[in-house]
Order: C-alpha cells, then sequence, then structure tokens
C-alpha cells in the first residue's frame, strides 16, 4: 500500500448518513451501528408532541425484529403522567425494568410492555429550548443500561436528535414557503383555509386506515398529512375568469383548469430548487400529490392518464379526500352536499376513478367526518 492510500484507509463508519434518504432509513443505519456495541437495545423509536393539541405521536422507529412493531397511534400527554415527568424534570428516564409501569395506562407504556419490552431510556427532545418529543431506547432485557453505556448513547440519542431538528425545520420551510406562494395569490379566496385543514385529516384518516396493508409508514402519514392540502398549489396560475367562473366551464376553459397539476409539480420544484430541499425525504409525496391528484383509475384522469397502480398511493388518498370536500364545500360552481349525497358519489366513483380501498377507509367514519368538519366550519360570511 502506498503512503498516499493510507491517508484514507479508514472508513468513516457513519458514511451513510452523507447520503439523500429519508429519516427512517438514517435511524435503522444508527440503530446498526449501535447494535454492533449494545446489542441489546432492540428498538429506537421517536414521537414527536403537538402543542396545539397535546398529542404525542409516533413518527418512526427501527426494532430489530421487524415483526415487533409499535406504529400508528396517537395519544394525548397528559394522559401519560410517567412521561410528563420527564418534561418537568427536563432529564432523560431510565427505567431498568417496565415491570414498574405495570400499572400504566398510557398508551405508549401499555403497547411497550406488551410487546415484552422490559427496559428503557427516554431522552427528551428540544428545539431551541421548546420540547418537540422523545427518544425511545427500548431493551427487551431487564438493567442493560450502565453508566458507562448511558454516557455514549447520550451521544447517539443527541445525533439523531439533530436529524430531527433539521428534517422538522426542512418541512417547516417548505410548507411555509408554499403557502407563502398561495397567499400572494387570490386562490386563497376560493379555497379557504379551513378546506385546507379538513382535506389534509381526511387524507390522514385514509392513510392510517390503508397504513397496514399498503405498508405506509408513520412518516409518511405524517407527510401526506401535511402536504395533502397542497394539492391545488397550481391553481394560482389559472386565470380568475375560469377559477371563479360561476358556471359550467365549457372544454377550452376546462383545457386550461387541467393545466393546474402540472403547474403545481413546477411550483414546488422550483421552491425546493430555491430553498435547497431536495435533500428532504419524502419529498415525493408532495410532488406527486401536486401532479397525481387527478388521474382516474380507469386511465380516463388527467394529466397522464395513468392506471390503477401506476397512480402513486398518496395520490389516490388525496383524490380522495379533494372530492370529497369539493362535494360537501360551497364552490362558485355549486352549493354544498350532504355527506350522504356526497358517500354516494363516492361509492359509485369507487368503480370508476376512484381507489376503492381509499373510498372504503374514508366511508368507515362517518363520525370522524362530522367531528372535521365541526372543527373546521366554513365562515359562512366569507
Ligand atoms: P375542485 O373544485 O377542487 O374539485 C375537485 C374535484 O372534485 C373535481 O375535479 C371533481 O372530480 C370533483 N367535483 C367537484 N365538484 C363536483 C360536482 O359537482 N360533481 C362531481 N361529479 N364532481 C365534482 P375536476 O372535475 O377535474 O375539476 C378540477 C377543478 O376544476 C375543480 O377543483 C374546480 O376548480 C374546477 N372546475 C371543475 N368543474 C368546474 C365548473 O363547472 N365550473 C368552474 N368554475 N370550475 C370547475
Ligand atoms: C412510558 O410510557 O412511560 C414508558 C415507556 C417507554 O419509556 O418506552
Ligand atoms: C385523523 O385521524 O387524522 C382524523 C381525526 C382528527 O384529527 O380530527
Ligand atoms: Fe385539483
Ligand atoms: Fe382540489
Amino acid at each position: 500500500m502506498s503512503q498516499k492510500e493510507d491517508l484514507f484507509a479508514h472508513q468513516d463508519t457513519l458514511a451513510q448518513l452523507h447520503e439523500d434518504i429519508p429519516l427512517s432509513d438514517k435511524l435503522s443505519f444508527i440503530h446498526q451501528i449501535i447494535l454492533q456495541d449494545f446489542p441489546f437495545i432492540n428498538r429506537l423509536a421517536i414521537a414527536l408532541f403537538d402543542e396545539k393539541t397535546d398529542m404525542l405521536k409516533t413518527y418512526t422507529h427501527s426494532t430489530d425484529d421487524p415483526d415487533n412493531p409499535i406504529t400508528t397511534y396517537e395519544a394525548a400527554l397528559s394522559s401519560a403522567p410517567s412521561l410528563r415527568d420527564i418534561i418537568d424534570h427536563r432529564r432523560p428516564r431510565l427505567v431498568q425494568d417496565l415491570d414498574i409501569f405495570a400499572q400504566g395506562t398510557h398508551e405508549h407504556t401499555r403497547r411497550i410492555a406488551a410487546k415484552g419490552y422490559k427496559s428503557s431510556y427516554t431522552m427528551p427532545l428540544y428545539q431551541s429550548g421548546a420540547f418537540i418529543g422523545f427518544l425511545f431506547f427500548n431493551s427487551l432485557q431487564e438493567h442493560p443500561f450502565s453508566p458507562a453505556i448511558l454516557r455514549q448513547i447520550d451521544i447517539y440519542g443527541h445525533l439523531i436528535a439533530l436529524m430531527v431538528i433539521n428534517e422538522l425545520a426542512a418541512i417547516r420551510t417548505l410548507v411555509a414557503a408554499v403557502q407563502a406562494t398561495r397567499s400572494m395569490t387570490h386562490y386563497r379566496d376560493i379555497e379557504t383555509g379551513k378546506h385546507i385543514d379538513r382535506t389534509a385529516h381526511y387524507a390522514r384518516l385514509i392513510a392510517r386506515e390503508l397504513a397496514k396493508n399498503y405498508s405506509i409508514s408513520d412518516e409518511q402519514i405524517e407527510h401526506i398529512f401535511l402536504f395533502s392540502p397542497l394539492h391545488d398549489v397550481g391553481k394560482i396560475g389559472i386565470p380568475d375568469s375560469i377559477l371563479r367562473k360561476p358556471g359550467k366551464l365549457d372544454d377550452d376553459e376546462f383545457d386550461i383548469m387541467k393545466t393546474h397539476p402540472e403547474k403545481g409539480r413546477k411550483i414546488i420544484d422550483s421552491i425546493l430548487e430555491d430553498f435547497s430541499l431536495y435533500g428532504l425525504g419524502h419529498v415525493s409525496i408532495m410532488r406527486n400529490i401536486a401532479e397525481y391528484h387527478h388521474e382516474a383509475m380507469d386511465g380516463s384522469g388527467y394529466p397522464k392518464g395513468l392506471k390503477g397502480d401506476e397512480i402513486p398511493i398518496e395520490a389516490r388518498i388525496s383524490a380522495v379526500a379533494d372530492v370529497f370536500d369539493a362535494l360537501t364545500s360551497r364552490r362558485a360552481y355549486k352549493i354544498p352536499w350532504s355527506n350522504e349525497k356526497a358517500f354516494a358519489l363516492l361509492k359509485q366513483l369507487s368503480n370508476t376513478k376512484l381507489d376503492r380501498d381509499c373510498v372504503n377507509a374514508l366511508l368507515r367514519y362517518p363520525d370522524k367526518i362530522l367531528a372535521i368538519q365541526q372543527r373546521f366550519k366554513d365562515d359562512e360570511s366569507a
């Protein structure tokens, strides 16, 4: 070996973190590295906290036993005194024997214990001093964590925390940039903020219901929730004379209207480019929703005329959320329909244009739909 080559003999053990991969893949990779030294750490998990709703929800995880996941739940933080304690102390918590939580009533504790985990080290995560969630290190063994081991695990914990913070900041920038683009146009006048919220919640409801059969991760569900309201951002490129026309569009007008999905994808691409956000995991979810939310299962949609599985699942989900909200909302060209009438049309369309699984997922929860509509009511004077 020449001396020159020797300078580069060492391979950075964490080099993979340079790659443009989703957070979940980075977490799995770090987990592999941790397992080399600490084979008893069977699971890493991140739960994020939403201050507005006091909800703690699973975000992403890595488990050495893939048949043993704990995914897709959210629960109020106020219902978890043991987790609240961690925030009050502003310190990590070490539980060497989860039996002491046998009386625990919190969803998270219950699920952890049910999967046979015996011990856990839980770090609170902070962004600019504000609490944003928890990082869990879980083990199937009792008493595996010594002070010397914890000192090393703390470093991994902070590395993971920085990755999470970086990802959340990038998502926030992206959503803010797209919202700013929208609010600078008349588009806001025709589709209200409430419509945006409802669409997001319908899409999440559907995504959660499909998660198991379609292998949709919590992280992907969250991205579908965040990005589906932006599906029509391309409408900012459609003239008011068409967008706000009180009556039916003629063929030429509708041809122009049909350019909004591609316009939307281009707007998103230019924002990703301007803010250097291509490295963000799952940006494809956002691009696909904008571009493909008017594709139809039978190939009769636009812009590409894709069929069935060729249409990304996130776009099929958004399509159902979009159509349902368009039907049940006031538009320049129509009065709002009742939920029952909208359900009937969705059922009918699920044989041709809409994905049947997505429609069934939504229709399974008429009560949740009502709750979303109550919570995000259109201001009739607007
Ligand atoms: P949008 O208002 O967000 O509607 C989204 C989708 O919901 C529509 O996609 C359509 O699939 C469904 N939808 C909405 N209202 C109705 C309805 O009354 N009956 C039925 N069967 N389906 C409905 P589509 O058709 O590709 O339209 C895309 C966009 O074009 C609409 O977005 C809206 O902005 C505009 N548009 C569609 N039809 C008209 C119209 O007759 N007049 C005007 N001014 N705009 C229209
Ligand atoms: C808890 O919910 O209080 C503990 C479970 C864990 O640390 O993973
Ligand atoms: C959902 O699960 O996302 C719908 C319920 C809600 O958040 O209102
Ligand atoms: Fe659209
Ligand atoms: Fe729409």
